[in-house]
């Protein structure tokens, strides 16, 4: 790992740490600015949160404050300030030798300025002084508001100390912007160091998926198998999961938000995972199902082949000005003709996509954008239309199939609960499927788990 040496300053010692290209993060701010034309942002990130007396949840960054800095400390606001010059302003947690025996280490304002290629930076606690000022003759403000109710009350009172100021001379912004509105659609093509990033947590999440595989055997438990994920996770770098990972066997495989839990994966019944990591901010989200004991019954590999399959059309419908909806249309259309054949539904192909009979086995849409969070920012209709599929998109494909036990279903079929997911790059000529290395025919499963 390349470090990076910081000296030593009247406040602190001398320290190395792990290099950082601020360059990505720079010209996402430039592109905002550009993006804004006039007007101040200001982008708070979050702070730790109490979980119970002393001990805190895991501190995760904000997605748009971390887009736009590459900044990981809590307590931090970035200020942008668009027009002629355009300037970049950094507020985070000053240097405390006693905070940082507890707690560990901090940039403080004049490392985080110089390594994160900021214009200014300031003690936080600076905030409430300044920003009345930096936002002086400006016409606008760019902010969440709604986000969050203590920031929201925080920027009214920016506001009215700037009213404040009118006899001076100054004017106070006379509009309030969302700034996700600009941000959404930046993040919505990944840049090329998002998609380094995001083939890193797809491989680390591959990985993870195949582990779990070689791992299952009838007997274990669904939370074991959890276990085996998040070894291969933390093993690979990845700093957490990117969402809670669904490990469901047999009929938990049937409710769409299930999470690992104690239940034994038995002989004959299928295990479907619903599992990625996080990599430096940036989400993969995988799904496999696979027969506990490495066979799969006639039953469940028709419903199975029958997914595959909704998700190959899916995949074929994933490129450069297909909409949006596209691959969604595709995966209900084969699993709905799959559900006449199988004999679950009955009528023409017409007619159960019409009257939607094929949602009884099939509830949700077939994708979502994946970045920096796992269901990612991003509008997927433009002026009222779907909108059309441009390079750079990510997306995942993850059609499936849930069959209840209930008196009018063969019962060979009850309780198959079936997802296939991957995470899809749109590029200049199709797509590229980031998750390809886990495991997904039949064939490639059987093998692996008789291994
Ligand atoms: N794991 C969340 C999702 O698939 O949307
Ligand atoms: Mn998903
Ligand atoms: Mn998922």
């Amino acid at each position: 790992m390349k470090l990076e040496h910081i000296p030593a300053t009247a406040d602190a010692p001398a320290v190395d740490i792990p290099a950082f290209d601020a360059s990505p993060f720079a010209a996402r701010r430039q592109a905002l600015l550009q993006r804004m034309g006039s007007g101040v942002a200001v982008i708070p990130t979050g702070g730790e949160v109490l979980r119970n007396r002393d001990a805190h949840f895991p501190f995760r960054f904000d997605s748009y404050f971390y887009y736009l800095t590459g900044f990981t400390e809590p307590d931090a606001v970035l200020v942008l300030v668009a027009g002629e010059q355009p300037r970049s302003i950094l507020f985070c947690l000053p240097k405390d030798e006693t905070r940082e025996i507890w707690d560990g280490y901090r940039y403080g304002p004049d490392v985080a300025r110089a390594r994160f290629a900021m214009d200014e930076a300031h003690d936080l606690g600076a905030l409430d002084e300044m920003l009345p000022g930096l936002m002086a003759d400006r016409d606008a403000v760019w902010f969440s508001l709604g986000h969050d109710a203590a920031w929201d009350a925080r920027l009214n009172g920016w506001l009215n100390g700037v009213r404040g100021l009118v006899r001076t001379g100054v004017a106070a912004p006379g509009a309030v912007r969302d700034v996700r509105v600009p941000l959404d659609e930046m993040r919505l093509i990944k840049d090329a160091a998002e998609l380094s990033t995001m083939r890193r947590a797809a491989v680390i999440s591959c990985g993870a998926h195949a582990r779990a595989m070689r791992f299952t055997r009838p007997g274990v438990r669904e939370f074991q198998v959890e276990a085996e994920l998040l070894h291969e996770f933390r093993m690979g770098g990845a700093q957490s999961p990117a969402y809670g990972s669904i490990v469901a066997t047999g009929a938990n495989a049937c409710v769409l938000h299930y999470r690992a839990d104690s239940a034994v994966c038995r002989d004959g019944d299928l295990l479907l995972i619903d599992a990625g990591c996080e990599v430096d901010g940036y989400a993969s989200d995988i799904t496999r199902t696979f027969p506990v004991n490495g066979r799969f019954s006639g039953p469940q590999r028709d419903c199975y082949e029958l997914v595959l399959a909704a998700q190959a059309a899916a995949f074929a419908a994933t490129a450069p000005g297909r909409h949006w909806n596209e691959p969604h249309d595709a995966a209900v259309k084969v699993l709905a003709q799959g559900f006449i054949d199988l004999g679950l539904l009955q009528g023409s192909l017409d007619g159960v996509l019409e009257s939607k009979a094929f949602s009884r086995f099939y509830m949700h849409r077939t994708g979502h954008w994946l970045g920096l969070d796992v269901h990612d920012a991003g509008d997927y209709k433009l002026a009222g239309e779907w909108r059309p599929l441009v390079p750079g998109m990510v997306l995942t494909i993850e059609p499936g199939c849930y069959i209840r036990a209930a008196d009018d279903i063969d019962a060979r079929f009850h309780n198959i609960g079936i997802r296939i997911e991957d995470d899809a790059l749109v590029t200049a000529d199709g797509h590229e499927n980031l998750t390809a290395a886990a495991p997904k025919s039949v064939a490639d499963i059987e093998s692996l788990m008789r291994r």
